[in-house]
């Protein structure tokens, strides 16, 4: 039988993908390709295999897909060609006969204009590269990533307040770990070739929301404020971002306040078979004490 290969299995969403494949596959079926085996020794000791391949070096993903029977795209970084990273993954997949791949880009409202510098638009690039490749595909669309929700807000937000520039829009965001146990139950399961899932987590919420929350599970009033663009790239450049990230976290809050990721569906809970992690659980278990 076929093995299901994960990329990106030194970063987090690519670790957390294999781990809960742990739970429906045994550790002889699954593989994981890293660019630093040293990166994903935890994996190895579970009986992951792992293979070392660069997504800019396409004779080394053609070695890495070898007797693959579904693959599993993590996507690259920002700020590094995503467009010939991801393509060249595409077609070392086409060449090695994978069977049914799956990707993951940020989800879209039907028809939005939204595009943010690094994501929108390599991810559109992704999904057309993928259909014209002629694999069996599944679109398991990323709401932003709840675990990263200090980026945006602060580390110290709980005793900061939340300062953000202006909006009142809502986001869905959903944990890496329950965004891994989607892509697990999809590679694992049967019949999703051709599909799109949308994995909104649930509530949605606005950032004045995420300080009452915050004020909640702190027991203490954690203020909302709206700044203005000004004022947000001294915050984020005084936390030590250099500008071309802070005006990539204006980016994604940009997209939080006008409800670009707004929608809530029922496909991440469906697919992992239980409520994802809420705003409210993931705040009262990580953030406070981060
Ligand atoms: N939805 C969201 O809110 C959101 C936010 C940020 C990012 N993202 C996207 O989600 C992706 C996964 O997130 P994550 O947190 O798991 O990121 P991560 O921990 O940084 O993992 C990224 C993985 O990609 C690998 N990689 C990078 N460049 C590569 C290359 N040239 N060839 C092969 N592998 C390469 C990395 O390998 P190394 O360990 O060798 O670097 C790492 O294993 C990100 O890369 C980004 O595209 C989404």
């Amino acid at each position: 039988m076929g093995k299901i290969l994960v990329t990106g299995a030194s970063g987090v969403v690519g670790r957390h993908t294999l781990l809960h494949l742990l739970k429906h596959k045994s550790a002889n079926q699954l593989v994981g390709l890293v660019r630093d085996p040293s990166k994903a020794e935890d994996l190895t000791a579970k009986g992951i295999e792992l293979r070392q391949g660069d997504y800019l070096d396409p004779e080394a993903l053609d070695r890495a897909f070898v007797g693959i029977d579904k693959l599993m795209l993590t996507a690259t970084h920002a700020f590094t060609d995503r467009n010939t990273a991801h393509s060249n993954a595409i077609k070392a997949a086409v060449k090695a006969g994978v069977n049914h791949l799956v990707s993951m880009p940020i989800m879209r409202k039907p028809n939005s204009a939204f595009t943010m510098k690094e994501i929108t638009e390599e991810d559109i690039f992704t999904k057309k590269k993928i259909l014209a490749s002629g694999l069996a595909y599944t679109f398991a669309e990323h709401p932003p990533f709840l675990d990263n929700i200090h980026f945006y807000i602060g580390q110290r937000a709980h005793e900061t307040g939340v300062l953000v520039p202006t909006g009142d829009g809502k986001f869905t965001a959903a944990t890496r770990d329950d965004l891994g146990a989607a892509h697990a139950a999809i590679l694992a399961g049967i019949g999703h070739e051709g599909k799109t899932y949308r994995l909104t987590g649930n509530p949605a919420i606005s950032f004045a929301e995420i300080a009452t929350t915050l004020s909640e599970v702190t027991g203490k009033k954690v203020p909302y404020r709206a700044v203005s663009e000004e004022e947000y790239t001294q915050i984020k450049a005084a936390e030590g971002w250099p500008a071309f990230v802070v005006d990539f976290a204006k980016g994604w809050v940009h997209g939080m306040n006008t409800n670009e990721w707004a929608e809530e569906t029922n496909d991440l809970e469906t697919l992992i078979g239980h409520k994802p992690t809420s705003p409210t659980d993931f705040f009262r278990k990580h953030y406070i004490t981060a």
